[in-house]
């Protein structure tokens, strides 16, 4: 039963939705890191649920580093974030306590815990729980800056409605980046946003859910980080955004429809820059060779599933009495969790790379 995560920089999750608190443990961080608490703060809020297309569980918030930061910088011992719950309805889920939702962790969780799991509001497996990812990853974000690695994601698509591809040209794709960071509802062609609001709130008031595909580049990133075999680059994003709850699939570049190409339309022909700098001339391996690093951006993309909680009858099972049976659910639920998910993409993603480049350089480096 494992809630770390990590090679060198280890986190753990802890809490349920419906508890005091949610939190992470951060052991392993570099000493002399600046801690940013208006930017974690920052952070937050993109991931907070707004308007129509979220759920009316608006938590504030408030979260406090417990240990591991003096006088604003990182003490280089376990850094913890307290994160209270405020705004729980524990009403809404007693009455459907042996009626799993279908698409959830109710199921699963009841098997794997023998029915000692706090069930309140999907417990540990529930999104709310990804605020202290986004917390955590906003710890080392700036220092990843400092490095000159900046990471940005958007909503590729969401239904059948589409954003524009990230640059493949690197001046283009960092503006793109600074750019996505600051916006509440990240895409990149403004006139595709309303649209996909709209598609959203549609489906809100269908009493259904959508979802959609993330589009995350890492820009910056030097040559050479990543292992073989095993701790490859796209191994551990790959396995901290299926931490996500809700991310059903990882594609890296446009990894599935590039298939159809030849050996010699795929290959990423290399050359060099005027100053000596290795790059490559297009980019369809997505900034990742062997496992490892090639100095390119390293784009990928995520399916993230349509939220399972929703508000029309479906077919379940009681599993007291052992009888099919038919769930109706009330309560609060977001009908989309894309726009939100995005900013959890960017710290799981932020905290994969300072992981595989304190493993590389040393847990220091992030620190100097
Ligand atoms: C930020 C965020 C918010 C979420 N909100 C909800 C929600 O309101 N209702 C719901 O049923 N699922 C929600 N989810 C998704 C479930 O947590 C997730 O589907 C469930 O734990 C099962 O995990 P899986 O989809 O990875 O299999 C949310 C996920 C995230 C990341």
């Amino acid at each position: 039963m494992k809630n770390s995560m990590g090679n060198v920089l280890i986190l753990t999750l802890f809490g349920e939705s419906h508890g005091p608190y949610i939190g992470a443990v951060l052991d392993g961080l570099a000493p002399g890191m600046p801690v940013d608490e208006a930017f974690i703060r920052d952070q937050l809020a993109l991931r907070r649920p707004y308007g129509k297309i979220s759920t009316s569980r608006v938590e504030a918030d408030e979260f406090v580093l417990a240990s591991g930061v003096f006088n604003g910088k990182t003490t280089g011992t376990p850094l913890t974030i307290l994160i209270p719950n405020t705004q729980q309805q524990s009403r809404d889920y007693e009455e459907n306590r042996f009626l799993p939702r279908p698409s959830h962790a109710d199921y699963t969780a009841y098997v794997k815990y023998r029915g000692f799991e706090d069930y309140r509001g999907g417990g540990h497996f529930s999104g709310r729980l990804t605020a202290a990812l986004v917390a955590a990853g906003a710890v080392v974000l700036p220092a990843l800056k400092e490095k000159g690695i900046i990471i940005g994601t958007h909503i590729r698509t969401l239904g059948k409605r589409e954003d524009m591809p990230f640059s493949e040209d690197s001046e283009i794709l960092a503006g793109q980046i600074q750019r996505i960071n600051e916006q509440r509802f990240a895409v990149l062609d403004a006139d595709a946003a309303d649209g996909m609001i709209k598609a959203i709130e549609e489906a809100a008031a269908d009493k259904d859910s959508i979802g959609g595909t993330l589009e995350t580049a890492i820009a910056g990133m030097p040559a050479g980080i990543g292992e073989p075999w095993f701790d490859t680059l796209e191994g551990e994003i790959a396995k901290w955004v299926f931490s996500i709850p809700g991310i059903k699939g990882v594609e890296f570049g446009n990894a599935f429809s590039l298939t159809e190409k030849t050996g010699s339309e795929y290959n990423d022909a290399f050359s060099i820059t005027e100053d000596g700098q290795i790059i490559t001339k297009t980019n369809h391996n997505a900034g990742v060779n062997g496992g490892i690093s090639n100095g390119m951006p390293i784009i990928f993309r995520t399916a993230v599933k349509p939220t399972p909680s929703i508000f029309r009858p479906q077919e379940t099972v009681d599993l007291k009495r052992g009888e099919k049976t038919v769930l109706t659910l009330s309560g609060r639920h977001d009908p989309a969790i894309i726009h939100r998910v995005r900013v959890v993409q960017d710290s799981v993603t932020a905290l994969a790379m300072a992981d595989l480049l304190s493993l590389h350089y040393g847990t220091d480096y992030l620190g100097k």
